[in-house]
């Protein structure tokens, strides 16, 4: 038998999404990950094995060996900055990340409060533009933080912006486009090579046929 194939997916969006695509590529679930509490989830396949963390520490697993691919938003990815393969788009949770507040205020007077989760992001996006910016920290639930008049302007993930407007805030400013990528540990791409490369074919594959 082959050696063991790890991929670490996070609950919610990036599962859902990731599922059909992984099932296209022959790999399938045999319990349904949503309702298990169990953290390491065996497969159709005797050499592939799913772990479930949290979305923001998919990165950390496969950079540091934990898993060797996962699945990341490349908001997540963006702010996490570490050394990893990403080989493919997989065009899933897709959205944008976007500088919001009420309407103008991006051009108010004076150092500007922002309220992020991705702070490394929010603080590369206003030093490249030369606009000096005092960073908040936040964990969720960045829309309070204008309404409260804690911060100016937030930087989060806008979709459909219903979340924006049920709170009376508007997008302002682009970042970037958001979509989930495959992610691979380097030295398991050398080590498992011919494996993570059919994986990747069979992952393109599927992609392509949704699109
Ligand atoms: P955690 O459990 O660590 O708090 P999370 O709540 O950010 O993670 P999800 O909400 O499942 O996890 O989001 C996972 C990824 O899906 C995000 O990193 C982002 O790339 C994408 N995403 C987030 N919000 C949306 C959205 N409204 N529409 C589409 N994609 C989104
Ligand atoms: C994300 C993001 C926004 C919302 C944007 O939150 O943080 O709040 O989606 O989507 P919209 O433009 O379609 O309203 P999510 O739904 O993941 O909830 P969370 O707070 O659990 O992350």
């Amino acid at each position: 038998m082959s050696e063991m194939l790890t991929i670490a997916l996070s609950k919610g969006r990036i599962l859902q999404d990731t599922l059909p695509l992984l099932a296209q590529a022959g790999i399938e679930l045999a319990e349904d990950p949503e309702k298990s509490r169990k953290l390491v989830l065996e497969t159709s396949r005797d050499d592939v094995r799913i772990v479930v963390v949290r979305a923001t520490d998919v990165p950390t697993y496969v950079q540091y060996g934990g898993a060797d691919v996962g699945v990341s938003g490349k908001d997540v990815l963006m702010e996490f900055g570490g050394d990893l393969y990403e080989p493919l788009d997989l065009r899933i949770a897709r959205c944008r990340m976007m500088v919001a507040g009420e309407p103008g205020a991006n051009e108010r007077p004076g150092r500007l409060r922002v309220a992020t989760k991705f702070v490394n992001i929010t603080r590369r996006y206003f030093a490249e533009q030369g606009r000096q910016v005092e960073v908040i920290k936040l964990y969720g639930s960045m829309e309070l933080a204008p309404l409260v008049g804690m911060a100016d302007l937030i930087v989060d993930l806008v979709d459909t912006g219903n979340t924006l407007r049920a709170n009376g805030l508007v997008p302002l400013e682009h970042i970037a486009d958001i979509s989930s990528r495959l992610i691979v540990n380097k030295a398991a791409m050398k080590t498992k090579h011919r494996r993570i490369k059919a994986l990747i074919a069979d992952l393109e594959r599927a992609v392509a046929q949704r699109a």
